[in-house]
């Protein structure tokens, strides 16, 4: 239905403030341009960016008018008609104070900051609560993806016992083009920063960390009980080498960094690292910087999420979905209808309680009787072996490939400090862990 002219004019307009003008936020700002005419029919008001908070006010900018830009968070925090606050600045502080004074005042608050959520996510929470405002944050894990919303409500009838996934393009981009073309992994990050997908410190990505945050937001979600940075165990894609991948291909499957978390009757897993995957897994065929969640819930049973985990337009599309809510409820009278979802206290468990088959590259010597020492170590370690490969290489030294069964974490890592400090095993090349 059109909107007139006349009923135009005497629409409310909700105002939002802009802070941060980078990769996201100057998507924000062009994909609001881009619906604003369609605004009034979608939610019956007008929508209008009218601040923009940035560190260098002076600096020219493409996209938005000049006079929009401001260094001066006082100008935002004291002025009452923004009713939205955005955030896209990253980083701990400033971010927290901006949004913690945001919502004491009143405003909603719509974040892609995951660094921030996994850190302090109780305290914002809490205070969207107190001052009945909305806080949101369905960007600040994997982009595009609807996952945050679709876990607190589409979802909410459920016990979900697993989430994982792939949730960081950067890294799923850099292990793509290494498998699939055979790029060097410097020439991939390269190109990875060039695209706007990596951080702006790419460490946090190939570490690990960034995906490690994400999965405690998730995980805090889906499993209703508070998990934060500091309990995710996280191994990034650093040590991954052609060597790995060409093994990976020859056991036919492929190399991803995935997230892992599970709600098991002694607490909950919460891991990051590199896994071996079957090339028939659907998230075998997750490339570049695409993410995919998977969910398993008592009556879902399996779901998955999967769309452009980065970049400027995709973190957009997220974040004006939920400005787009927050009008919503604004117009309704209806704010801070969801806030924190985490009304349990489960235990996190340790990385080496938690169970894992694992992939074993190693150089041992060439000569009889080594192949039958290395697996008795395994076995007096409970380490059950489900695969051997050996192959010759460099003079009188060969390379041995293991997989194991399903081991206890503690049991293989007792193994390996064995066999580190034997004679005959000349170096541990790599331990990647395997799904099944
Ligand atoms: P970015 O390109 O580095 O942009 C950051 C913006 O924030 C810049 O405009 C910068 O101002 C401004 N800023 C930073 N600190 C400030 C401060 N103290 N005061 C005022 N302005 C400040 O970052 P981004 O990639 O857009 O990421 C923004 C947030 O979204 C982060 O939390 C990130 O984790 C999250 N996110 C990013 C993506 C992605 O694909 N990039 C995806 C999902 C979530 P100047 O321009 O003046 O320096
Ligand atoms: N650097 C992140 C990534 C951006 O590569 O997934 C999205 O959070």
């Amino acid at each position: 239905m059109e909107v007139s002219k006349e009923t135009m004019e005497k629409l409310q307009t909700i105002k939002a403030a802009l802070l941060g003008y980078g990769t996201v936020g100057s998507g924000i700002y062009t994909l609001l341009e881009r619906r604003k005419d369609e605004m009034p029919q979608k939610i019956g008001a007008k929508l209008e960016i009218t601040r923009i908070l940035v560190r260098n006010a002076k600096k020219l900018r493409e996209g938005a008018p000049a006079e929009l830009f401001t260094d001066s968070w006082k100008e935002i925090i004291e002025d009452k008609e923004i009713r939205i606050v955005i955030e896209v600045m990253g980083g701990i502080e400033p971010s927290r104070n901006y949004i913690l004074e945001a919502l004491r005042a009143g405003k909603h608050v719509v974040t892609a900051n995951k660094d921030l959520l996994a850190a302090h996510g109780k305290e914002l929470l809490e205070t969207a609560k107190e001052h009945n405002c909305d806080l949101m944050f369905e960007a600040s894990v994997a982009g595009a993806i609807p996952i945050i919303r679709p876990l607190k409500e589409c979802l909410a009838g459920n016990r979900i016992t697993e989430i994982m996934g792939i949730v960081n393009g950067t890294t799923n981009y850099i292990l793509t083009k290494m498998s699939a073309e055979g790029m060097d992994y410097a020439d991939a990050l390269a190109k990875a920063t060039e695209l706007g997908y990596a951080e702006a410190d790419p460490t946090a990505d190939v570490e690990g960390y960034d995906a490690g945050r994400k999965l405690a937001i998730m995980a805090s979600i889906a499993f209703n009980s508070r998990v934060t940075f500091d309990d995710v165990y996280i191994e990034g894609i650093t040590k991954i080498t052609a060597r790995d991948i060409e093994y990976a291909q020859e056991f036919g499957k492929t190399i991803k960094l995935l997230g892992v978390a599970r709600n098991t009757d002694d607490g909950i897993e919460v891991k990051v690292h590199p896994m071996l995957i079957s090339t028939e897994h659907p998230l075998a065929a997750v490339k570049d910087s695409y993410n995919a969640v998977f969910v398993h819930g008592d009556a879902l049973d399996d779901a998955m999420f999967m769309g452009r985990g980065a970049g400027s337009l995709p973190t957009a599309s997220a974040v004006m979905g939920d400005v787009i809510d927050v009008a919503r409820n604004i117009l309704s009278n209806c704010n801070g209808r969801i806030g924190c979802t985490c009304y349990k206290s489960l235990p996190v468990k340790k990385p080496e309680d938690t169970k894992t088959k694992f992939f074993l590259r190693m150089l041992v010597e060439d000569k009889p009787g080594v192949l039958a020492g290395v697996t008795s170590v395994f076995g007096n370690s409970a380490v059950s072996i489900a695969q051997v490969v050996q192959k010759k290489r460099r003079g009188k030294d060969a390379e041995l490939v293991v997989i194991t069964d399903e081991v206890m974490e503690r049991n293989f890592k007792d193994a390996i400090t064995i066999l580190t400090g034997m004679s005959m095993v000349r170096e541990i090349s790599s331990m990647i862990r395997v799904y099944e």
